[in-house]
């Protein structure tokens, strides 16, 4: 059941409830061994990525389990071993956030290094060279890092030559134990980032300025607080039915999100001449125009998200005149342009720009996911294009998407596995 297939051609209408951010709930995940006690997690989507991290976590020797659809109980009281095997860590790169809170809470980790992925090589050096600040003695052999601490961690400041999400996230996470106060200077400030600052606060932790180019941390010698915790709405699952409601000349009402994390897409469909009417906790997304073409940057939070890239490639691929994407984060991430040519798109790509030139319409075609977010843009191409589309490698969408085909039914699309 590795194939999802798309009968596409109909605009999408109706409601649809976000659920939990991926990537907060991951981060999140990975600081709830820094404390003792229990910890329920409200709004945790039941995606692949949450489950590999689960099955780490519990070999570590947490206790996590679902209490619900969307809550989890984590135990982390009986955690004591302090090595993320390679088999599990190569299926989730984010596993590389275990790293700072074994460090902290253990004083010693041993982490498989996930390496590159289909987007780009993704190196760590930043996460080493501010886990090193405060004082961890890392060596990477035979694929693995190993880390130990002499003594405690030590506050220190930090200065991050790229806003980078995870280096900040695993910075914060291990200061939140290390003697003294940290500051972490340049880092990123993704909606995740205060997610895992806001729940490390509930643990017990004291960090203040998440959010902005400065977070501050003093350290505690133990985090002994349990709490219930629910993570933000996931910004890029919301952002994928924005871009597929406008794509498909939809209407759509998004339910349960924070508008104001969506504004740097929002700005842009509003460019393109599509409405967009934000509510309280709801987004209404309506495309009753002709879209206008429009030029993308992608860029470190409150910039455009490399994360919502790839789908808005795909409706612009039939929005007439000339579009461009550059992109800035991630070095490789335009293999879906290959996948859209298949269905008929005008696209070059030239390093990091793509100039996509509107056609009339794509045609159903198969096509391969190759990573996350080039498999959500398949789903709106599909959905965008006259005929069958069927997308092979399927698992990559389960990685960040729950539910994706019951959603995308209600709000009148024809797809199934198969
Ligand atoms: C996180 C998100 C991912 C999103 C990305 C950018 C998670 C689990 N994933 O990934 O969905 O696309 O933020 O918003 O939260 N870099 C270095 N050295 C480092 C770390 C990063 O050079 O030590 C570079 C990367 O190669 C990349 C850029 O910094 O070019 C941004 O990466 P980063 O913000 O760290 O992304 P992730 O945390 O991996």
């Amino acid at each position: 059941m590795d194939r999802i297939v798309i009968t596409g051609g109909k605009p999408l209408r109706g409601r649809v409830k976000i659920g939990g951010a991926k990537n907060a709930s991951l981060a999140v995940l990975c600081a709830s061994i820094l404390s003792r006690e229990t910890i329920v997690l409200d709004n945790i989507p039941n995606i692949s990525d949450v489950r590999v991290l689960i099955e780490i976590i519990n070999s570590m020797g947490a206790r996590a389990t679902w209490e619900n659809i969307d809550t989890l109980k984590i135990i982390p009281s009986e955690l004591v071993n302090v090595e993320a095997p390679y088999h599990l860590v190569k299926k989730l790169r984010a596993s590389n956030l275990l790293l700072g809170p074994v460090l902290a809470r253990f004083g010693r980790a041993q982490i498989a290094m996930p390496g590159g992925c289909n987007i780009g090589v993704r190196p760590m050096d930043l996460h080493f060279k501010g886990l090193a600040g405060l004082g961890a003695e890392l060596s990477t052999e035979r694929g693995y890092v190993s880390g130990r601490v002499p003594g405690r961690l030590k506050g220190a400041r930090i200065y991050l030559d790229f806003p980078s999400v995870g280096a900040t996230e695993n910075i914060m996470m291990a200061a939140c134990l290390a003697v003294g106060q940290t500051l972490i200077e340049n880092s990123a400030k993704e909606p995740e980032v205060v997610d895992l600052a806001n729940f490390l606060n509930s643990i017990g932790a004291r960090v203040r300025g998440a959010g902005t180019d400065v977070i501050k941390i003093d350290g505690m010698p133990n985090l002994e607080v349990g709490c219930r915790y629910s993570i933000i709405p996931d910004r890029i699952e919301a952002g994928t039915f924005m871009v597929a409601a406008a794509a498909t000349g939809g209407d759509v009402t998004l339910e349960n999100l924070i508008p104001v994390h969506l504004e740097p897409l929002s700005a842009k469909l509003r460019e393109a001449n599509v409405d967009v009417f934000e509510g309280e906790d709801t987004l209404r997304v309506k495309a009753e125009r002709m879209l206008r073409p429009i030029d993308i940057k992608t860029m470190p939070y409150p910039g455009f998200p490399t994360d919502m890239q790839s789908q808005l490639m795909a409706m612009l691929s039939t929005t007439p005149g000339t579009s461009m994407i550059i992109e800035n984060i991630f070095e490789n991430r335009f293999m879906v342009a290959n996948e859209l040519k298949r269905m008929g798109a005008r696209i070059k790509v030239e390093g990091r720009m793509a100039v996509i030139e509107g056609v009339p319409a794509l045609h159903g075609a198969q096509v391969k996911a190759t990573d996350l977010r080039s498999g959500a843009a398949l789903i709106v191409a599909g959905l965008m294009a006259t005929g069958e589309t069927e997308i092979f490698n399927a698992v990559y969408i389960d990685r960040g998407y729950h539910n994706l085909e019951e959603k995308l039914g209600s709000l009148g699309a024809t797809l199934w596995r198969k």
